[in-house]
Protein backbone atom coordinates (compact mmCIF):
# COMPACT_ATOMS: atom_id res chain seq x y z
CA UNK A 1 0.00 0.00 0.00
CA UNK A 2 1.10 3.83 -0.71
CA UNK A 3 2.64 5.63 2.33
CA UNK A 4 0.93 8.24 2.84
CA UNK A 5 1.42 9.57 6.21
CA UNK A 6 2.49 13.38 6.93
CA UNK A 7 0.17 14.30 3.59
CA UNK A 8 -3.00 16.32 3.68
CA UNK A 9 -5.62 16.21 0.72
CA UNK A 10 -8.23 17.54 -0.32
CA UNK A 11 -11.21 15.40 -2.01
CA UNK A 12 -14.37 16.38 -3.73
CA UNK A 13 -17.66 14.66 -3.53
CA UNK A 14 -16.76 12.54 -0.89
CA UNK A 15 -20.34 11.57 0.44
CA UNK A 16 -20.81 8.84 -2.54
CA UNK A 17 -18.86 6.62 -4.73
CA UNK A 18 -15.41 6.69 -6.02
CA UNK A 19 -15.15 10.15 -3.48
CA UNK A 20 -16.49 8.67 -0.85
CA UNK A 21 -14.08 5.29 -1.42
CA UNK A 22 -11.07 7.57 -2.30
CA UNK A 23 -11.45 9.21 1.28
CA UNK A 24 -11.32 5.94 3.20
CA UNK A 25 -8.45 5.11 1.22
CA UNK A 26 -6.13 7.95 1.49
CA UNK A 27 -7.10 7.80 5.34
CA UNK A 28 -6.28 4.04 5.39
CA UNK A 29 -2.72 5.23 3.65
CA UNK A 30 -2.34 7.54 6.04
CA UNK A 31 -3.23 11.18 5.44
CA UNK A 32 -5.19 13.85 6.82
CA UNK A 33 -8.30 13.83 4.22
CA UNK A 34 -10.71 17.04 3.94
CA UNK A 35 -13.29 15.38 2.40
CA UNK A 36 -16.05 18.58 0.69
CA UNK A 37 -19.46 17.86 -1.48
CA UNK A 38 -22.67 19.72 -2.02
CA UNK A 39 -24.21 16.69 -0.09
CA UNK A 40 -23.60 17.98 4.13
CA UNK A 41 -25.33 15.33 5.44
CA UNK A 42 -23.88 12.54 3.17
CA UNK A 43 -20.49 14.44 3.76
CA UNK A 44 -19.97 14.52 7.13
CA UNK A 45 -21.45 10.92 7.90
CA UNK A 46 -18.94 9.70 5.52
CA UNK A 47 -15.90 12.01 7.09
CA UNK A 48 -17.06 10.95 10.70
CA UNK A 49 -16.31 6.70 9.72
CA UNK A 50 -13.39 7.81 8.00
CA UNK A 51 -11.90 9.99 10.90
CA UNK A 52 -11.45 12.85 7.80
CA UNK A 53 -12.68 16.83 8.39
CA UNK A 54 -15.74 17.79 6.02
CA UNK A 55 -16.54 21.26 4.70
CA UNK A 56 -19.74 21.58 2.29
CA UNK A 57 -18.23 22.56 -1.11
CA UNK A 58 -20.25 23.24 -4.26
CA UNK A 59 -17.17 22.95 -6.73
CA UNK A 60 -18.62 24.97 -9.86
CA UNK A 61 -18.75 28.29 -7.25
CA UNK A 62 -15.19 29.08 -8.33
CA UNK A 63 -15.12 32.16 -5.57
CA UNK A 64 -15.03 29.24 -2.44
CA UNK A 65 -12.09 27.15 -3.69
CA UNK A 66 -9.52 29.44 -2.15
CA UNK A 67 -11.42 29.01 1.17
CA UNK A 68 -11.48 25.47 0.45
CA UNK A 69 -7.46 25.08 0.20
CA UNK A 70 -6.80 27.67 3.39
CA UNK A 71 -9.22 25.58 5.39
CA UNK A 72 -7.22 22.24 4.73
CA UNK A 73 -3.74 24.52 5.15
CA UNK A 74 -5.06 25.93 8.42
CA UNK A 75 -6.23 22.57 9.67
CA UNK A 76 -3.50 20.33 8.76
CA UNK A 77 -0.45 23.05 7.94
CA UNK A 78 -0.07 22.12 4.19
CA UNK A 79 -1.82 20.38 1.34
CA UNK A 80 -0.27 17.44 -0.72
CA UNK A 81 -2.96 16.03 -2.33
CA UNK A 82 -5.97 17.44 -4.08
CA UNK A 83 -8.54 14.55 -6.03
CA UNK A 84 -11.10 16.48 -8.05
CA UNK A 85 -13.79 13.76 -8.07
CA UNK A 86 -17.15 15.62 -7.92
CA UNK A 87 -19.11 15.28 -11.17
CA UNK A 88 -22.65 14.90 -12.42
CA UNK A 89 -24.37 13.70 -15.31
CA UNK A 90 -26.62 15.86 -17.36
CA UNK A 91 -30.09 15.40 -15.59
CA UNK A 92 -32.23 16.56 -18.91
CA UNK A 93 -35.92 15.06 -19.02
CA UNK A 94 -36.08 15.82 -22.49
CA UNK A 95 -32.53 14.38 -23.56
CA UNK A 96 -29.08 15.81 -23.66
CA UNK A 97 -27.87 14.72 -27.17
CA UNK A 98 -26.73 17.06 -29.11
CA UNK A 99 -30.02 17.05 -30.84
CA UNK A 100 -32.22 17.80 -27.35
CA UNK A 101 -29.74 19.68 -25.40
CA UNK A 102 -30.40 23.18 -23.44
CA UNK A 103 -28.46 25.74 -22.09
CA UNK A 104 -28.91 25.40 -18.56
CA UNK A 105 -28.08 21.74 -18.81
CA UNK A 106 -24.74 21.84 -21.09
CA UNK A 107 -23.89 25.39 -18.75
CA UNK A 108 -24.36 23.14 -15.58
CA UNK A 109 -22.27 20.43 -16.54
CA UNK A 110 -19.46 21.98 -17.69
CA UNK A 111 -19.62 24.43 -14.11
CA UNK A 112 -19.22 21.06 -12.19
CA UNK A 113 -17.11 18.73 -14.12
CA UNK A 114 -14.68 21.04 -15.50
CA UNK A 115 -14.63 24.36 -14.67
CA UNK A 116 -14.56 23.03 -10.54
CA UNK A 117 -11.92 21.37 -11.35
CA UNK A 118 -9.93 23.79 -13.56
CA UNK A 119 -10.57 26.23 -10.23
CA UNK A 120 -9.14 23.62 -8.16
CA UNK A 121 -6.41 23.37 -9.57
CA UNK A 122 -5.59 27.04 -9.50
CA UNK A 123 -6.21 27.11 -5.58
CA UNK A 124 -4.25 24.35 -5.07
CA UNK A 125 -1.33 25.02 -6.84
CA UNK A 126 0.25 28.02 -4.82
CA UNK A 127 -0.24 26.09 -1.80
CA UNK A 128 1.35 23.10 -2.65
CA UNK A 129 4.17 25.10 -3.86
CA UNK A 130 4.72 26.41 -0.54
CA UNK A 131 5.89 23.34 0.57
CA UNK A 132 7.45 21.92 -2.28
CA UNK A 133 5.04 20.40 -4.26
CA UNK A 134 2.55 18.02 -4.66
CA UNK A 135 -0.23 15.78 -6.83
CA UNK A 136 -3.38 16.31 -8.04
CA UNK A 137 -5.60 13.57 -9.80
CA UNK A 138 -8.59 14.72 -11.41
CA UNK A 139 -10.95 12.17 -12.32
CA UNK A 140 -12.08 11.66 -16.02
CA UNK A 141 -14.22 8.88 -17.46
CA UNK A 142 -13.95 6.32 -20.91
CA UNK A 143 -16.61 8.41 -22.36
CA UNK A 144 -13.82 11.41 -22.80
CA UNK A 145 -12.61 8.42 -25.16
CA UNK A 146 -15.21 6.64 -26.42
CA UNK A 147 -18.38 9.58 -25.89
CA UNK A 148 -21.91 9.01 -24.86
CA UNK A 149 -24.28 10.41 -28.17
CA UNK A 150 -26.89 10.82 -25.26
CA UNK A 151 -24.83 12.75 -23.23
CA UNK A 152 -23.13 15.63 -25.25
CA UNK A 153 -22.11 17.74 -22.14
CA UNK A 154 -20.52 15.27 -20.13
CA UNK A 155 -18.49 13.66 -22.42
CA UNK A 156 -17.23 16.82 -23.56
CA UNK A 157 -16.57 17.91 -20.10
CA UNK A 158 -14.49 14.85 -19.12
CA UNK A 159 -12.38 15.28 -22.53
CA UNK A 160 -11.71 18.28 -21.53
CA UNK A 161 -10.50 17.63 -18.32
CA UNK A 162 -8.18 15.08 -19.83
CA UNK A 163 -6.56 18.16 -22.13
CA UNK A 164 -6.39 20.11 -19.18
CA UNK A 165 -4.38 18.07 -16.88
CA UNK A 166 -2.30 17.27 -19.49
CA UNK A 167 -2.00 21.63 -19.42
CA UNK A 168 -1.53 21.95 -16.04
CA UNK A 169 0.65 19.01 -15.75
CA UNK A 170 3.59 20.70 -18.47
CA UNK A 171 2.66 23.80 -16.68
CA UNK A 172 3.83 23.18 -13.56
CA UNK A 173 6.72 20.58 -15.00
CA UNK A 174 8.24 23.80 -16.60
CA UNK A 175 7.70 25.77 -13.11
CA UNK A 176 9.68 23.14 -11.30
CA UNK A 177 6.99 23.47 -8.32
CA UNK A 178 7.28 19.88 -7.39
CA UNK A 179 3.86 19.31 -8.67
CA UNK A 180 2.37 16.58 -10.30
CA UNK A 181 -1.17 16.31 -12.68
CA UNK A 182 -2.65 13.03 -13.65
CA UNK A 183 -5.77 11.63 -14.98
CA UNK A 184 -7.62 8.65 -13.56
CA UNK A 185 -10.25 7.36 -16.00
CA UNK A 186 -12.59 4.91 -14.68
CA UNK A 187 -15.44 2.96 -16.82
CA UNK A 188 -18.13 1.72 -15.39
CA UNK A 189 -18.63 1.76 -11.76
CA UNK A 190 -20.93 0.56 -9.58
CA UNK A 191 -21.82 3.99 -7.92
CA UNK A 192 -24.55 6.69 -7.45
CA UNK A 193 -24.41 8.04 -10.50
CA UNK A 194 -25.24 4.70 -12.32
CA UNK A 195 -27.94 4.17 -9.73
CA UNK A 196 -30.11 7.18 -10.87
CA UNK A 197 -29.98 5.38 -14.15
CA UNK A 198 -30.92 1.67 -12.98
CA UNK A 199 -33.83 3.57 -11.24
CA UNK A 200 -35.44 4.72 -14.22
CA UNK A 201 -33.90 1.55 -16.60
CA UNK A 202 -33.96 -1.37 -14.76
CA UNK A 203 -31.20 -3.98 -15.76
CA UNK A 204 -29.22 -1.02 -17.00
CA UNK A 205 -26.89 -1.55 -15.01
CA UNK A 206 -26.55 -5.15 -16.08
CA UNK A 207 -26.69 -4.48 -19.41
CA UNK A 208 -23.56 -2.11 -18.81
CA UNK A 209 -21.08 -5.14 -16.70
CA UNK A 210 -22.17 -7.17 -19.77
CA UNK A 211 -20.27 -4.90 -22.21
CA UNK A 212 -17.19 -5.39 -20.08
CA UNK A 213 -14.47 -8.08 -20.80
CA UNK A 214 -14.87 -8.48 -16.87
CA UNK A 215 -18.45 -9.04 -17.30
CA UNK A 216 -18.93 -6.97 -14.19
CA UNK A 217 -18.72 -3.00 -13.04
CA UNK A 218 -15.85 -1.98 -11.10
CA UNK A 219 -15.58 -1.40 -7.23
CA UNK A 220 -15.13 2.05 -6.36
CA UNK A 221 -12.04 0.88 -4.36
CA UNK A 222 -10.91 -0.44 -7.31
CA UNK A 223 -10.72 3.15 -8.58
CA UNK A 224 -9.66 4.36 -4.95
CA UNK A 225 -6.33 2.31 -5.47
CA UNK A 226 -5.25 3.58 -8.67
CA UNK A 227 -6.13 7.40 -7.01
CA UNK A 228 -3.98 6.47 -4.02
CA UNK A 229 -1.09 5.32 -6.28
CA UNK A 230 -1.15 8.43 -7.96
CA UNK A 231 -1.29 10.31 -4.73
CA UNK A 232 1.58 8.72 -3.52
CA UNK A 233 5.74 9.36 -3.75
CA UNK A 234 5.95 5.69 -5.67
CA UNK A 235 5.75 7.84 -9.29
CA UNK A 236 7.85 10.61 -8.77
CA UNK A 237 8.38 10.61 -13.03
CA UNK A 238 4.81 10.30 -13.79
CA UNK A 239 2.77 13.64 -14.88
CA UNK A 240 0.52 14.44 -17.79
CA UNK A 241 -0.22 10.67 -17.24
CA UNK A 242 -3.68 8.71 -17.90
CA UNK A 243 -4.44 5.40 -15.68
CA UNK A 244 -7.33 3.40 -17.10
CA UNK A 245 -9.83 1.58 -14.84
CA UNK A 246 -12.02 0.55 -17.06
CA UNK A 247 -11.40 -3.42 -16.73
CA UNK A 248 -10.41 -3.69 -20.20
CA UNK A 249 -13.70 -2.29 -21.38
CA UNK A 250 -11.76 -0.01 -23.95
CA UNK A 251 -9.42 -1.94 -25.03
CA UNK A 252 -11.61 -4.57 -26.58
CA UNK A 253 -12.35 -1.44 -29.54
CA UNK A 254 -9.74 -0.62 -32.12
CA UNK A 255 -8.05 1.97 -31.70
CA UNK A 256 -7.66 2.63 -28.04
N1 LIG B 1 -19.59 5.66 -11.78
C1 LIG B 1 -19.12 5.60 -13.00
O1 LIG B 1 -19.46 4.69 -13.77
C2 LIG B 1 -18.11 6.62 -13.47
C3 LIG B 1 -17.42 6.36 -14.66
C4 LIG B 1 -16.49 7.28 -15.12
C5 LIG B 1 -16.25 8.44 -14.40
N2 LIG B 1 -16.92 8.67 -13.24
C6 LIG B 1 -16.61 9.92 -12.54
O2 LIG B 1 -16.25 9.63 -11.21
C7 LIG B 1 -16.54 10.76 -10.40
C8 LIG B 1 -17.31 10.33 -9.17
O3 LIG B 1 -18.58 9.84 -9.57
P1 LIG B 1 -19.32 8.63 -8.85
O4 LIG B 1 -19.51 7.59 -9.86
O5 LIG B 1 -18.66 8.29 -7.58
O6 LIG B 1 -20.75 9.32 -8.64
P2 LIG B 1 -21.64 9.55 -7.35
O7 LIG B 1 -22.87 10.20 -7.87
O8 LIG B 1 -21.77 8.30 -6.56
O9 LIG B 1 -20.81 10.60 -6.48
C9 LIG B 1 -20.61 11.93 -6.90
C10 LIG B 1 -20.52 12.80 -5.67
O10 LIG B 1 -20.27 14.15 -6.11
C11 LIG B 1 -21.12 15.01 -5.38
N3 LIG B 1 -21.35 16.21 -6.16
C12 LIG B 1 -22.16 16.37 -7.23
N4 LIG B 1 -22.11 17.64 -7.66
C13 LIG B 1 -21.26 18.31 -6.84
C14 LIG B 1 -20.81 19.64 -6.77
N5 LIG B 1 -21.25 20.56 -7.64
N6 LIG B 1 -19.93 19.97 -5.80
C15 LIG B 1 -19.50 19.06 -4.92
N7 LIG B 1 -19.90 17.78 -4.92
C16 LIG B 1 -20.78 17.40 -5.87
C17 LIG B 1 -22.39 14.22 -5.14
O11 LIG B 1 -23.14 14.76 -4.07
C18 LIG B 1 -21.81 12.84 -4.84
O12 LIG B 1 -21.53 12.67 -3.49
C19 LIG B 1 -17.31 11.75 -11.29
O13 LIG B 1 -16.44 12.74 -11.75
C20 LIG B 1 -17.78 10.87 -12.43
O14 LIG B 1 -17.99 11.60 -13.61
C21 LIG B 1 -17.84 7.78 -12.76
Amino acid sequence: MPDLSGKVAIVTGCASGIGAATVRRLAADGAQVLGTDVDADGGEALCKEAAAHFATQDVSDRALWPQIVSTAVERFGRLDILVNNAGIVSAAEDGASIGEVDDATWDRVIAVNLSGTMAGCRAAIPAMANTGGGAIINIASTTALAPLPTDVGYSSSKGAVRVMSKSIATWCAQQGNGIRCNTVIPGATDTGILDSTEAEMPGFKASVASTSPMNRLADPAETAAAIAFLASDECPFMTGAEMLVDGGALSIHPGF
